[in-house]
């Protein structure tokens, strides 16, 4: 059986008081069926996993590919570790389209995460272009193959299936079309990892919000949700909480 995982993804969103959501959310879910995730900017992982007590997960957004040395800005996997994060979400689309990551890169990073005990969480998904022109599952597929490392295993890998034109704009796939993609992603895992791609959770990220959620956690394959803008307040990433538990 494969946990629940709900996973929120601040990007570029908060301050130290925006850590008031982390205890509104810990009073209002204090013992979740789910696994919680939240991922802050770097600049709070501390003070969130402070505020957490381990009640919930707390995880980085991307990390270095190199445990340590001269690439200014970056961070490593170790130093996430360090500041009390389990998690690391790599190769996120808006990473990839702005930052010009590979899935080679990715990879890479998603090996550093595990060297520092993270669990990486990969991002795949077309852009609108990609799937008009019919190459959703070619192109997710070869993203999964590239930037997922050999030796994966199901505790330290979360895989999320995040169409691009569906983040942050109130569009959803079809029930059919999310749950076509996530059994496509299953076989392939459980082709290459065989029992630990089984194991392995498949999140759907892309507009989520409670009015959807319930929804599509009953998709075939669909283990929870990775989470942008529903996830900065509590009363909605709690409300998302409240149906995946329910799942
Ligand atoms: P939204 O939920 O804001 O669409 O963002 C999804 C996402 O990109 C999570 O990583």
């Amino acid at each position: 059986m494969r946990r629940k995982l709900a996973a929120g993804n601040w990007k570029m969103n908060g301050t130290k008081a925006s850590l008031a959501e982390v205890a509104a959310l810990i009073a209002a879910h204090p013992s979740p069926k789910s696994e919680v995730l939240l991922c802050p900017p770097a600049t709070l992982v501390a003070a969130m996993a402070t505020a957490a007590a381990g009640k919930i997960a707390v995880g980085g957004q991307d990390c270095h590919m190199k445990a340590s040395g001269a690439h200014t800005g970056d961070i490593a996997a170790e130093m996430l570790a360090d500041c009390g994060a389990s998690h690391v979400i790599l190769g996120h689309s808006e990473r990839r389209a702005d930052h010009g990551e590979s899935s080679d890169m990715v990879c890479a990073k998603a090996a550093a995460a595990r060297a520092a005990g993270l669990v990486a969480v990969i991002c795949v998904g077309e852009t609108e272009a990609q799937r008009d022109a019919g190459e959703t599952l070619a192109l997710v597929g070869a993203q999964l193959a590239g930037s997922v490392p050999d030796g994966a295993t199901a505790a330290n890998t979360v895989i999320a299936y995040e169409p691009v034109w569906a983040i942050g704009t109130g569009r959803t796939p079809t029930l059919e079309q999310i749950a076509e993609v996530h059994d496509f992603l299953r076989a392939e895992l459980v082709a290459r990892f065989g029992t630990e791609g089984e194991g392995m959770r498949l999140l759907y990220g892309g507009s989520v919000k409670p009015s959807n959620a319930t929804e599509i956690f009953a998709t075939s394959n669909v283990d929870g949700a990775l989470v942008g803008g529903a996830s900065l307040k509590a009363a909605d990433f709690g409300a998302i909480l409240s149906a995946l538990d329910a799942a």
